[in-house]
This record gives C-alpha cells, sequence and structure tokens, in this order.
C-alpha cells in the first residue's frame, strides 16, 4: 500500500510539473516579493508605483491588452484618478456617425496598445515584437524573479571579461547580432530590446519618496514587477484565501468522519 500511495505521489509531480521547452540558464537574481508563498499578498503601494513605471516607460512598446482603465482601482486608485488616466490616451472606436475616429479613453476602455497591429510594432523595432505583458509573469517560469532579473541582466558585451563569459558558458562562437543587447538573463543572451530602466529614470511622488522609497534601478525593477504580477492574476489573493479556507474545511470534516468512524466501530474492537 505504501509503495503504491509513494508511486502514485511521484506519478503526480511528474505530471504536474510545468513542462517548458527552454529554462533561463543563469540561476536568477534572489529578491523576495510580498505576494509569494500560500499567504502572500500584493503591496499595493508598489503595483501603484509598478504601473507608475510601466505607463512612463514600458508602454510605449508594450501592450496590456487584458488590463482596463477601471481595473486601477483594484489598486487602489480613486475614480477621479482612474477617468483622468484613461482620458490622457486617445482610442480609435466608431463615432455617432459610424465612422472610424479618436476619442479621449474611458475607464471601461482596455488599456491601449501603442502599435496599431503586430505589423507595426515590428516596424518600429527592427524586426521584433515586443511581447503584450498581461500575462508575462505567469507565462514564464519563475516569471516574478525573471522579470526583475531581466531588468537588470543588461550588460555591455564587449567589456565581459574571459572569466564572466565562462562562468556564464557562452559559446565559444558566439557573436552579438546587430540590434541586439546583450542579458545574462534572456534565452540565448542577446535580445532586441534596449535597456528598458535605468537608476533614477522615474520621478516617484512625495509619498514615495517621505516614505524611504529610492528609484534606483532595483527598486523600480522590483515595483514595475510587482504591478504586472498584479496584472496578470488579480485576483489571487481572493483564490488563496479559498484555498485557506477549504483546507480548514477538510480538516474539520476529517475530524468529523474520524469521530464518526470511532463511535461506528465502537463495538467490533
Ligand atoms: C523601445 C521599445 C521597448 C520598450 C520601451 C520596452 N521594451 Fe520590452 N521588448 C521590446 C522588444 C522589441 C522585445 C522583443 C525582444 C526580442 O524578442 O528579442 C521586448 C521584449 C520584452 C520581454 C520579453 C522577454 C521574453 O522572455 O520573451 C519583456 C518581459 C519585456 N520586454 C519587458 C519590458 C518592460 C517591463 C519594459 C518597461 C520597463 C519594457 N519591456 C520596455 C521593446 C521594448
Amino acid at each position: 500500500m505504501r509503495k503504491l500511495l509513494a508511486a502514485a505521489a511521484v506519478a503526480l509531480a511528474a505530471l504536474s510539473a510545468p513542462a517548458f521547452a527552454e529554462g533561463p540558464k543563469v540561476k536568477l537574481l534572489d529578491v523576495k516579493f510580498s505576494f509569494e508563498g500560500p499567504f502572500g499578498t500584493y503591496d499595493y503601494k508598489a503595483v501603484q508605483r509598478g504601473f507608475q513605471v510601466y505607463k512612463e516607460v514600458c508602454a510605449a512598446c508594450h501592450s496590456l491588452s487584458l488590463v482596463a482603465y477601471r481595473n486601477l482601482r483594484d489598486i487602489g486608485l480613486s475614480e477621479a484618478a482612474v477617468k483622468a488616466i484613461a482620458a490622457e490616451v486617445q482610442i480609435r472606436d466608431l463615432n455617432d456617425a459610424g465612422e472610424m475616429a479618436e476619442r479621449p479613453g474611458r475607464p471601461a476602455d482596455r488599456f491601449r496598445a501603442p502599435f496599431a497591429n503586430e505589423a507595426a510594432a515590428r516596424a518600429a523595432n527592427n524586426g521584433a515584437y515586443p511581447p503584450d505583458l498581461s500575462l508575462m509573469v505567469k507565462a514564464r517560469l519563475d516569471g516574478a524573479r525573471y522579470l526583475y532579473s531581466l531588468m537588470l541582466g543588461y550588460e555591455d558585451y564587449a567589456k565581459l571579461t574571459d572569466a564572466q563569459k565562462k562562468e556564464l558558458k557562452l559559446a565559444a562562437d558566439f557573436k552579438l547580432q546587430p540590434n541586439m543587447q546583450f542579458n545574462k538573463y534572456f534565452p540565448g543572451f542577446q535580445i532586441a530590446m534596449v535597456k528598458p530602466l535605468n537608476d533614477g529614470q522615474i520621478a516617484y511622488n512625495e509619498e514615495a519618496t517621505t516614505a524611504g522609497i529610492k528609484n534606483d534601478l532595483p527598486q523600480l525593477a522590483k515595483d514595475l514587477t510587482h504591478f504586472l504580477a498584479w496584472a496578470s492574476e488579480p485576483k489571487m489573493e481572493e483564490r488563496k484565501r479559498t484555498g485557506v479556507k477549504a483546507v480548514i474545511f477538510l480538516l474539520i470534516l476529517s475530524g468529523l468522519f474520524y469521530a464518526v468512524k470511532r463511535k461506528v466501530w465502537a463495538d467490533v474492537h
């Protein structure tokens, strides 16, 4: 019986392990997020700062098509703020005469994509396509840590020492292609995205500054990751709470069943 159970456990583990064709080759940076673990929650101030980073930097190239402006209410922005953010963009839509026209965004609109379509996006990025970021944290193995590491992983390839190259196990015939950047954490080590974040690039508001939040690269990357983690799973906290409730329920139920079993079998023993 024990053997059977062990075999079943192994089979289950094998089945549930995600099958990724290619994982990152280099160990990702060690960074802790408040949303990790079975009881982890989002830090909504960090999510708000991360939204600012996305809006001011990444939104120039990457869409976030599964998020609507009204969803920003859930990260603690006021209705007026959400309306103002939506109204900043022009959305292409049918007007009253049935013609395509631009109008100011509304809270119900999805985030406006920076390019009309994939061809336009590629044309503007040397043929490379900046993917939608809505589910990026879920789409990559250890997504939050990967995204954070990717932001910090740029190196000047010309300045890499032989020891560093050896540590990365760079192929002897590795060549950085034109228009490509060297990034330690991107599979294949070269990415078509120019280093998007740098120290001090974003001016955080007074609330953040007085709370002692810096705007160096690690902090910007961490906040941005927090925001994209929220975007990829806005209902995470609800899911975890339901899980905890279910486990408590099952524990109580097990106790009840055990008591019933003892009662029913009391005369047999
Ligand atoms: C100037 C345009 C541009 C900006 C700004 C930009 N990116 Fe990119 N990004 C790209 C392009 C192009 C690619 C595709 C790279 C490739 O395929 O080699 C890419 C790819 C990515 C990927 C995919 C990596 C993978 O594993 O496939 C992520 C994640 C990403 N960008 C995140 C960001 C974040 C976060 C920001 C903002 C801090 C940002 N990008 C800003 C152009 C941009």
